[in-house]
């Protein structure tokens, strides 16, 4: 699994790193910062629930 993150579309809700913040972080403005790479299958439950989250559907998974 994959994460893509529209940054044009975060508002900087924070929902998505309070529902999962071992994978979503926020920079120091409180948008949400890419996920790189492949997603261990541990976090795979914590990326839907932070994709879910997310108000402007900012968040993709592959
Ligand atoms: Fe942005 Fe959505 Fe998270 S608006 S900060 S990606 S909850």
């Amino acid at each position: 699994m994959k994460i893509s993150i529209d940054t044009g579309s975060c508002s900087g809700h924070a929902r998505c790193a309070a529902a999962a913040p071992e994978l979503f972080l926020l920079d120091d403005d409180g948008y949400v910062l890419p996920v790189e790479g492949e997603i261990p299958e541990e976090l795979e439950e914590a990326a839907r629930d932070g994709e879910r989250a997310c108000p402007e559907r900012a968040i993709t998974l592959h």
